[in-house]
């Protein structure tokens, strides 16, 4: 079974696909962190364009299960860089829409999620998994949460690492990624026509695993193989 969730930035989309993913049995790839690791290598080396493509064409991003969390590296000319926790700096976050907005590195990524997801038992999350990467998914989920809970519940997180950070710089931030992934020309940030939406806004963790384990329960039992 392939599960696609797309969503905007703190509508929960990570914390419920891991969860979904141990209850499944299924691989989780968070596309996002992809991205991320793009926006990075564009920070730190000031690579911009065709180079940045080319840097990107020639690396390979890789998720290793570690006690429960995942690792994000980056394998470039034989050396592998942990990048788990340097793709989650506010600096990245402010970065990463504009990056992915260019279509050379959405080719590249595409493919290589295209690639992953053939294992047939996955969820992925991002932001165009249901519309381009896996349109055939069998479970298309989009999340939502209205922008003042998507941030809170991101400024909660941030907190910890970042003592400094303001609840004003979050929304900022969330508000800002929002409207570039939404008025992108490739692949904008959009609920597939199949998709069930969920506003999880109010609502817990467990209570949005449990509405979206109804809509694999009804595939199941209208005699789909998942
Ligand atoms: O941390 P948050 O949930 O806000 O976002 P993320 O899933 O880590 O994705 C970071 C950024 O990557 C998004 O704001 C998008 O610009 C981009 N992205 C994308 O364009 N397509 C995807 N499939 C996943 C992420």
């Amino acid at each position: 079974m392939r599960i696609a969730i797309d969503g905007p930035g703190g509508s929960g989309k990570s914390t419920i696909s891991k969860i979904l993913a141990k209850k499944l049995g299924l691989i989780y790839i968070d596309t996002g962190a992809m991205y991320r690791a793009c926006a990075y290598v564009s920070l730190r080396f000031d690579l911009h364009g065709d180079a940045l493509k080319e840097f990107i064409n020639n690396a390979e991003i890789d998720f290793l299960q570690d006690d429960g969390t995942q690792r994000v590296s980056m394998l470039f000319q034989g050396s592998e860089y942990d990048l788990t926790e340097a793709i989650r700096t506010p600096q990245v976050s402010a970065k990463v829409s504009e990056v992915a907005a260019d279509k050379r590195i959405r080719e590249i990524l595409t493919k290589k999620q295209k690639n992953l997801a053939s294992r047939k038992n996955v969820i992925m999350d991002g932001r165009d998994i249901g519309t381009v990467v896996i349109p055939d998914a069998e479970v298309k989920i989009f999340l939502n949460a209205s922008v003042d809970e998507r941030s809170h519940r991101r400024y909660t997180e941030l907190k910890e690492k970042y003592p400094d950070i303001s609840y004003d710089e979050v929304k900022d931030d969330l508000m800002k990624r929002d409207e570039t992934d939404i008025k992108r020309e490739t692949a904008p940030l959009l609920k597939a026509e199949d998709a069930v939406e969920i506003d999880t806004t109010g609502l817990s963790v467990e209570e949005v695993v449990q509405e979206i384990m109804k809509t694999v329960k009804k595939k199941r039992a209208a005699g789909e193989n998942i």
